[in-house]
């Protein structure tokens, strides 16, 4: 028996990216259809969007969807059903998914998304005749309101759907003040805890928890994390009260875009046994970010330059990395002051740091078949993705021992490296000293080329496709279908 699942986001690839939740929600479809799962995508209709939906038909229209008129679109992502929501008053803008050109928050997001939810949870009660649903699946919090839709005013009186709600980072909540309350066509009954109110606002990521059937987030460590108040921020209680309805399951890679054996944006192709390829790769990395050649090793970092990350760590890192015989092309964007002190470290070690801020999708595929080691550490990361695409590139990963991180890759410790297991450096907690400590152990392994070329191996033999994980959303849905039922 077929499942048919809506899964709804505000990104996915390869259509609208800012980061992992794109890669993710993109991958998902094709992670699925094996299980039997048939899942439909459901996007806002940003110009990108609407510009690669070939041949997309009318599907339903809204007069007034929150006050706009709105539309819905059918057409297909990589050969998987996908649904936009075209409704220009929210969406035909330029800038980027959630902020303007200068990079500030539309100060009408919580409308967006909320309409978005709206429309998402009318298409999941039956609004268009022929879109049947046995599940709903909403990511992060500019598709939780489809859940609470879904279960204070559903489309036409339905049953609300079982629903799953993904965390891709608690860090982003979708808080608002109270006084849009009455302005998101939600009945009284909804302001409450266990309703949409928040700390005396609406909150829209808890909304979505408190209607979900089941709580996932995106690696297990980050699940038992989010119980405590420093990664649940403010969520924590209702995490620690769902008990086991909050589970954890590792996102994987697609591995059909992250393949070092056939990526085009590589200079050369390479696999575990061909390593010596990737010098190729090397060179043309050196050659990007304006760097000299060197006997140390390269490090690499592809990231939001954002206090998650640990962007100034690696900032004040630097001069330590360098002196070690180190180099580091850094590709991201983020805080200004960020950007700023790479710019100007750059121009303090020319010839050994290279950055490019801006986002670019080729280049982040180089620099993980041509680094030496890929630097992540994040002061908290739900999952991370550049750490296992660094791993399956042979590009070592050097993480902070938190969420995801932890759950991937295994520290070059000795008893590691004598079992012949190791796969990367670990470290603890996101310092100065942790971090240089990392840098200088990754170093002195690099500087062991039998070492260093193992712990590649290794990292190049591990099975971070969706295969696991796509049977595991697959079980999850079929079980809470059943329950329903
Ligand atoms: P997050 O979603 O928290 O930013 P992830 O590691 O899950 O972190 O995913 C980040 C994704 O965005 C990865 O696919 C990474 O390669 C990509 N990425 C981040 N910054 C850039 C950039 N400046 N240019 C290209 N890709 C980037
Ligand atoms: C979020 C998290 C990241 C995760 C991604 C996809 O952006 O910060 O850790 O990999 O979502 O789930």
């Amino acid at each position: 028996m077929t499942l048919h699942v809506l899964s709804v986001a505000s990104e996915a690839v390869p259509l609208i990216k800012t980061g992992g939740l794109a890669d993710v929600a993109g991958a998902l479809p094709a992670a699925l259809a094996p299980q039997g799962v048939k899942m439909t995508t459901m996007l806002p209709g940003y110009p990108a969007v609407l510009a690669a939906m070939k041949r997309a038909r009318t599907v339903h229209t809204w007069p007034s969807l929150l006050g706009e008129p709105a539309r819905l679109v059918a057409g297909r992502m990589d050969g998987h059903p996908l649904l936009a929501l075209d409704a220009p008053g929210l969406f035909a803008r330029e800038g980027g998914p959630y902020s303007d050109p200068e990079g500030r928050d539309w100060g009408d997001n919580w409308r967006r998304f909320a309409a978005f939810s709206r429309a998402a949870a009318d298409v999941a009660g039956g609004a268009v005749a022929k879109l049947k649903f046995d599940l709903v699946h909403a990511h992060d919090w500019q598709a939780a309101m489809t859940l609470a839709y879904q279960r204070f005013a559903p489309f036409g009186g339905a049953k609300a759907l079982p629903g799953v709600m993904t965390i891709h980072n608690m860090a982003f909540q979708g808080y608002f003040g109270a006084g849009i309350f009455p302005r998101l066509g939600l009945p009284d009954s909804a302001w409450t805890i266990e309703g949409v109110e928040s700390y005396g606002g609406v909150g829209f990521l808890k909304a979505g928890m408190q209607a979900a059937s089941v709580i996932t987030t995106v690696s297990p460590t980050y699940a038992s994390e989010i119980r405590r108040r420093e990664f649940g921020m403010g969520l924590e209680g209702i995490v620690a009260a769902k008990g086991d309805a909050v589970l954890g399951i590792l996102n994987g890679i697609d591995t059909a875009l992250w393949n070092p054996a056939h990526d085009p944006h590589l200079t050369d192709t390479f696999t575990a046994r061909t390593l010596p390829r990737r010098a190729a790769n090397k060179r043309a990395v050196e050659a990007v970010f304006g760097l000299d050649h060197g006997d140390g090793p390269l490090f690499v970092m592809i990231s939001r330059l954002t206090w998650q990350k640990g962007a100034d760590v690696v900032i004040e890192v630097l001069d330590h990395l360098v002196g070690n015989g180190g180099r580091l092309a850094l590709l991201g964007s983020g805080e200004k002051a960020n950007e700023d002190a790479f710019h100007a470290a750059a121009a303090r070690h020319k010839g050994q740091v290279g950055v490019r801020i801006g986002y670019d999708e080729a280049l982040s595929h180089l620099m993980q078949g041509g680094g030496d080691a890929i630097l992540v550490p994040s002061r908290f990361e739900p999952c991370g993705l550049t750490q296992l695409y660094g791993l399956a590139y042979g590009c070592v990963p050097v993480v902070s021992r938190t969420g995801g991180l932890a759950d991937t890759v295994i520290d070059a410790n000795p008893a590691a490296l004598a079992a012949g297991v190791a796969t990367g450096v670990q470290f603890d907690g996101v310092s100065y000293e942790a971090l240089a400590a990392a840098v200088s152990r990754a170093v002195a392994l690099y500087r062991q080329p039998d070492v260093w070329r193992q712990i590649r191996r290794n990292g190049m033999k591990c099975d971070f496709s969706w295969a696991a994980s796509g049977k595991a959303y697959a079980e999850l849905y079929a079980r809470l279908i059943t329950e329903k039922a």
